[in-house]
């Protein structure tokens, strides 16, 4: 089947690779010419482990362009992949969706299937409906949000948990499509209306970052009442109705999508008159978790001002070079009001260059714990889990580990000399 997949982010691009590798022929259409030229010489622009193979063995099978007409006139079905950001007051930024959807009125000459996976508020594809000025029977809106996650969404789009398609109440033609393009990709299918595939992604994050929130606040009362956090992960999480994943204490949750879905929930609510405090909260515990164990630092070293600090991780998480809400910017912020001599090394990321002047960002990891009072780990990247710490003890000036995922073995690590804070491990 020929297909168009309008933004070539990560959702987009994935999307386009996997479906050319089912054998469909996919018109990947994105406005910035920059990205389009580099994805024609199979360069993708971040790094996703996974993308780039199956990209070049699924190349004949897509065409990148920046020309969403001759995507949509080749293509029974169209994906709009479009990014969705914040804007100021948190609400969602549908522009991008709204103006690929001023130029399909344009474009759209016979009948056409659009799927909406960007995240969007609930009511969107409703509205969208209005927006488009074409006959009727001319175009099909349907909702299939997407659930991947960044740095495994390969392997997410070939095993999703779920697909959930939502729409109008007379369609009777897009779920055979959706599961005809997705042949061979084994998932139960929810179908529900459009809004209600809108609002089961928000629910879908917002519950996944709850777990986070909890778990982070619960580790602070287990610091309390020396308890080891891991413990309490591992026993709850063998109860059934509560699950093991999304238990991992750390420094909170970060990247482009729980932040910013969770803040276009709180101002929809807002706009509805909804009381959501569970909401406020898990927001409210995330951004407060980076201060609190840098408190704890403060204990031990009581004035931060000229030492050198050295984080280990910059992006949001693992196997990623996205720095989006990552955890480690926040670190930075927080080191800066007390004037801290900030270090830094990531295996792929690079700081901002707001940040530039102000952190040394390393390529060698030894010269960025070189004379180090502290280390703190912020992404757990598999480099980092086996670090000879008899080595680093003779490098590092100071004696103190700052472990923000709960990521090394706090014995051994101790059995060194260093002074070990973890959260939720006293
Ligand atoms: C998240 C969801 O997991 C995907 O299902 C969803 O499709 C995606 O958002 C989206 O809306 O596009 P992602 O942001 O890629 O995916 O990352 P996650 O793996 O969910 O991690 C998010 C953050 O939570 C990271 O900072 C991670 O370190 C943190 N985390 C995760 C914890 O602190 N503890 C945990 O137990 C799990």
């Amino acid at each position: 089947m020929n297909l168009c997949v309008v933004g070539a982010g990560y959702v987009g691009l994935t999307l386009s690779t996997v479906l050319a590798s089912l054998g469909h022929f996919i018109y990947c259409i994105d406005k910035d010419f920059h990205k389009i030229t580099a994805l024609q010489n199979n360069e993708i622009p971040f790094f996703e482990p996974d993308l780039e193979d199956l990209l070049i063995k699924s190349r004949k099978n897509i065409k990148f362009t920046t020309n969403l007409s001759v995507g949509v006139e080749h293509s029974s079905a169209l994906f709009i992949t479009v990014g969705t950001p914040s804007l100021p007051d948190g609400s969602a930024d549908i522009t991008a969706i709204h103006s690929v959807f001023n130029e399909l009125n344009t474009i759209i000459t016979e009948h056409k299937t659009i799927i909406m996976k960007s995240t969007v508020p609930p009511g969107t594809c409703e509205e969208l409906k209005s927006k488009l000025t074409l006959p009727n029977e001319l175009f099909t809106i349907a909702s299939n949000p997407e659930f991947l996650r960044e740095g495994h969404a390969v392997f997410d789009m070939y095993n999703p948990d779920k697909t959930i398609i939502g729409i109008s109440s007379k369609d009777k033609t897009t779920v055979p499509l959706l599961q005809q393009i997705y042949h061979s990709i084994k998932t139960p299918y929810i179908i529900t209306n459009l809004t209600g595939a809108e609002l089961i992604k928000y629910a879908n994050n917002y519950f996944l970052a709850t777990k986070i929130s909890f778990i982070n606040e619960f580790a602070r009362i287990c610091d309390t009442f020396d308890v080891e956090i891991k413990d309490i992960s591992k026993a709850i999480g063998l109860d059934p109705r509560i699950g093991k994943e999304f238990l991992q204490a750390g420094l909170g949750y970060g990247g482009s999508c729980f932040p910013k879905d969770l803040k276009a929930l709180q101002s929809i609510s807002i706009k509805n008159n909804i009381d959501t405090p569970i909401l406020h909260s898990v927001q409210e515990v995330n951004a407060t978790q980076v201060k609190f164990y840098i408190n704890k630092l403060k204990n031990l070293l009581i004035d931060l001002k000229d030492k050198k600090i050295t984080i280990l991780g910059l992006s949001f998480k693992p196997n990623t070079d996205d720095i989006r809400n990552s955890k480690s910017l926040s670190l930075i912020d927080e080191l800066l009001l007390s004037q801290s001599n900030i270090h830094l090394y990531d295996p792929i990321s690079n700081l901002p260059s707001s940040y530039q002047s102000i952190v040394t960002q390393h390529t060698s990891l030894e010269k960025a714990i070189e004379n180090s009072e502290c280390l703190i780990l912020s992404t757990d990247w598999q480099m980092f889990k086996s670090l000879k710490w008899e080595k680093i003890k003779s490098q590092m000036n100071g004696n103190i580990i700052v472990d923000g995922r709960n990521f090394w073995n706090k014995s051994l690590i101790e059995s060194y000399g260093f002074t070990y804070i973890g959260v939720g491990r006293p």
